[in-house]
């Protein structure tokens, strides 16, 4: 059986703000897999196909903008319960909400540039990787 996998993305606002290492930092200090990382910019096509489930919502057009606007760090990582693990780490999509210690109550203010994403489920989970990576490029045990 495949072990549970899930896709994180450092946002470009966290890329401009040089967070980079501190996020990647507390998934190795949580002893977390990372089976696959890669920094890109996305286009435009490939933001819509990620965030499909939004479209049609206020901030969709804003998020697309937002989310194209510079690099970001894509990262897989595996391990048993891992979507809601990850879920937790960065706390709530409106960082106000996020208590201190998450990393989006720790790192972030406004709800349009939260720093990080990760998936929701596991369906969406593999949905995610697949937008992103091969299977080829990710490690296996
Ligand atoms: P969503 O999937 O609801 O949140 P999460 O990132 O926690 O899974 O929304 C995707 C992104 O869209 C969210 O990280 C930031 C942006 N967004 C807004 O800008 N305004 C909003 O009201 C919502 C719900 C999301
Ligand atoms: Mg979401």
């Amino acid at each position: 059986m495949l072990m549970e996998r899930t896709f994180v993305m450092i946002k470009p606002d966290g890329v401009r703000r040089n967070l980079v290492g501190q996020i990647i930092s507390r998934f190795e200090l949580r002893g977390l897999k990372i089976i696959g990382m890669k920094m890109l910019k996305m286009d435009k096509e490939t933001a819509e196909k990620l965030y499909a489930e939004h479209k049609g919502k206020s901030f969709f057009e804003d998020l697309i903008n937002y989310i194209t606007s510079g690099p970001v760090v894509t990262i897989v990582i595996e391990g048993d319960g891992v979507v809601l693990l990850m879920r937790k780490m960065i706390g709530n999509t409106d960082p106000k909400e996020s208590p201190p210690g998450t990393i989006r109550g720790d790192m972030a203010i406004t709800k349009s540039e939260n720093v990080i994403h990760a998936s929701d489920s596991p369906e969406k989970a593999e949905k995610e990787i697949s937008i992103f990576f091969t299977e080829k490029e990710l490690i296996k045990s």
